[in-house]
């Protein structure tokens, strides 16, 4: 069966590391045809638009999408890209794995959790507005609708993976309101899946410590929007850093898999990317459409390439002296 996907190389280095994971991803032997579509600052350049109506169409008509990251102006310019992709589709789950990858210099050998955020409101509603000059306010949106939905996803995601908790961390203590609804709503999706699943809840700021002293406690992590960007990064420090961390945008009818990296302006261009994350959503990607041997197959090569640890083959976040190519190349060779 041939699969059509959306391909959004986006800004920076997504362009290379979209480049490498299609690749690895074709010699892996699944038939797709791709649809290449245009996201972010190029987009902006060549459409007038850095999220063209056009490749939203398109995503929302194929379905699934595999997306590079954008590059968003900080304290001014447009919105945020990934935040208005994520509302308009209403990819309102984000999953990411969190794993200790084999031969990867990490913190931590036993790291095994996956970490669920809610993607559509929070303080990333984006809503801000200067009431007196010096003066501003930015909204944090809680709805009793999307906590519930996000909560019951991560329950949902424990009962068919076989996972055993979900952890909460929340600052109810302080955003009682806010963060009080979606601990609310946690409790009560819990209490259908009490038989199933166990459940706690951490104060973020002590789910922080507790997570670089001891991440094997933890199991699937839940989180509302803005403390799941934070603590994602956090994660992927654990075990090796943002080149090994996967992702994927998940709703209703649509699924957009992505790296947790940001576009990584510093080595753009420079061949230096390390194109694994990317390789790994497109490894979700695969399981998301049924191609489970691909995805095995892709994943036994790059386990096989990151145990080999020939520096010449690995980029240079990881400890190798290679470079976005040398590292695909290695990896779709152990494939052959
Ligand atoms: P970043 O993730 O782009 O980079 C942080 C550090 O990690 C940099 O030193 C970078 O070189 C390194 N790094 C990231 N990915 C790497 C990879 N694949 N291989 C090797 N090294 C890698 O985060 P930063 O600098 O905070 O953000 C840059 C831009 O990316 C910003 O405009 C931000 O808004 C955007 N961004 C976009 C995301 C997306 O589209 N999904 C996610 C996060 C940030």
């Amino acid at each position: 069966m041939t699969h059509t996907v959306c391909l959004l190389p986006g800004d920076g280095i997504g362009p290379e590391v979209t480049t490498a994971a299609k690749r690895v991803i074709e010699a892996s032997g699944v038939s797709i045809e791709w649809v290449n579509l245009p996201i972010g600052a190029t987009a902006l350049e060549f459409c007038g638009s850095v999220l063209p109506n056009r490749t939203l169409a398109a995503v929302a008509g194929h379905g699934v999408a595999l997306k590079g990251p954008v590059t968003t102006p900080i304290g001014r310019g447009h919105e945020s890209v990934n935040v208005r992709l994520r509302r308009e589709l209403n990819l309102f789950a984000a999953v990411r794995p969190v794993r200790t990858v084999p031969g990867i210099p990490a913190r931590f050998g036993n790291v095994e959790l996956v970490i669920i955020r809610e993607n559509t409101e929070g303080l990333y509603s984006g809503i801000e507005n200067e009431i007196v000059p010096g003066v501003i306010q930015s909204l944090k949106i809680a709805t009793t609708r999307a906590c519930s939905r996000i909560a019951r996803f991560a329950f949902d995601y424990c009962v068919s993976r076989g996972r055993r908790k979900v952890t909460v961390f929340h600052k109810a203590n302080i955003m009682k309101k806010s963060d009080g609804l979606f601990l609310e709503c946690c409790r009560q999706a819990h209490r259908e899946y009490a038989d199933r699943v166990a459940y706690n809840e951490m104060i973020i700021d002590n789910g922080c410590m507790q997570l670089v002293r001891d991440p094997s406690q933890f199991d699937v992590l839940l989180l509302e929007n803005f403390y799941g960007d934070i603590v994602s990064d956090l994660a992927a420090g654990l075990v090796g850093g943002l080149g090994v961390v996967p992702g994927a945008n998940i709703g209703e009818t649509c699924a957009v898999f992505e790296a947790v990296h940001g576009s990584a302006p510093d080595i753009a261009r420079k061949g230096l990317a390390n194109p694994l994350a990317c390789i790994m959503s497109g490894v979700m990607m695969l399981n998301h459409l049924g191609e489970t041997d691909a995805a095995t197959r892709i994943r036994n090569a790059y386990d096989a390439v990151l145990t080999a640890g020939r520096p010449e083959q690995l980029t240079r976040d990881i400890g190798g002296s290679g470079t976005t190519h040398s590292f695909t190349e290695a990896i779709i060779r152990a494939m052959q």
